[in-house]
């Protein structure tokens, strides 16, 4: 007999800027994207004596008894189980997204949140955004081996983050309105692989990679202060040059390259890849008039889809064109 649903939503995000070089203690920038979203729906039986989790988008159905450790999605109800202190109960969750899956938008940090304010709310209780959070990065590093914690951590609050490995995140408003046109290249973004690849360049040239992850920093820095300023000229200057500091760790790949070719010569005021890399997406800040403009010209140089997001005070909105 049905006994009760709950249902949860998380975003997806987008870095800004600072990908990668925050894994080594710089600073990033991150944005939630609440047009897209994973939801996590939990129908609670009476009687039932297992939960069964349902990927509905992956065709996949898997029992909490007995999912391997390594199956994130019973490893985000089994951690978010442990922190309310509750046995599971019997019945279904089922999870459904609309961001792209290992897109460098979050996909699998968003549905594991997701996962935690569902059992939250059967729960009856709220987990605070650090501790879900905290839970979430748990599961990320399933994925990802040694991940920062910027995508759990702009998910799980839900606002533009500041931030900095090891540091409480900095939530912060956006006072002027920007424009970005998200490019997926429809490829997967092999974030564990690229995050190694600059582990071992690192390791081999340390003083190199220090110098690169110190610049990446300096644009960081400077891309603040643009923003505040809604300087969009001079915080799309700083994109390109954070993508060629991207390109020279080695984590861009021809797609994005002609990706943020294409909307340099459509009249964007700057583009670089944003995530992990050699897949993804690429972003380009545009004014708003030039938004379809770029748009069809980063379909024609091969993106696979397009959101068109203007990113205002606390939240980024997208349309999926
Ligand atoms: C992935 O979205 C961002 C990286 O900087 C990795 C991380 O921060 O864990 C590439």
């Amino acid at each position: 007999m049905l006994h009760a649903l709950y249902t949860a939503s998380a975003p997806g995000k987008i870095i800004l800027m600072g990908e990668h070089a925050v894994v080594y203690g710089r600073p990033a920038m991150a944005v939630p994207v609440h047009q897209v979203q994973a939801t996590a729906t939990l129908t609670v039986q009476d009687g039932a004596s297992d939960l069964w989790i349902a990927a509905t988008d992956l065709g996949q159905r898997t029992a909490l008894s007995s999912a391997p450790p390594v199956n994130p999605l019973a490893q985000a109800v089994r951690l978010t189980l442990t922190f309310l202190q509750r046995a599971a109960p019997g019945g279904e969750l089922s999870v459904h997204s609309t961001i792209p899956l290992a897109g460098g938008m979050g996909s699998g940090a968003a549905v594991s949140t997701a996962i935690g304010r569902a059992l939250a709310a059967w729960a009856g209780q709220t987990i605070p955004a650090a501790d879900l959070s905290a839970l979430v990065y748990e599961v990320e590093r399933l994925h990802h081996g040694t991940p920062s914690g910027i995508d759990n951590t702009v998910i799980a609050y839900g606002q533009p983050v500041w931030f900095v490995k090891g540091q409480p995140p900095q939530p912060f408003a956006i006072p002027h309105t920007f424009w970005l046109v998200i490019a997926s290249t429809g490829i997967a973004s092999p974030t564990r692989e690229t995050v190694g690849d600059v582990r071992q360049s690192w390791l081999a040239d340390p003083l190199r990679f220090e110098g690169l992850f110190d610049d990446i920093a300096g644009l960081v820095n400077a891309g603040r202060a643009a923003m505040l300023a809604g300087d969009w000229p001079r915080l799309g200057a700083l994109f390109f040059q954070n993508q060629r500091l991207l390109a020279e760790m080695g984590v861009s790949a021809p797609i994005l390259d002609r990706l943020v070719d294409a909307a340099r010569l459509a009249g964007a005021f700057g583009a670089k890849l944003s995530g992990g890399g050699r897949g993804g997406n690429v972003i380009a800040l545009v004014e708003p008039a030039a938004a379809e403009t770029v748009a069809d010209a980063l379909r024609q140089a091969g993106a696979a889809a397009i959101f068109i997001t203007p990113v205002s005070a606390g939240a980024a909105r997208a349309a999926l064109l």
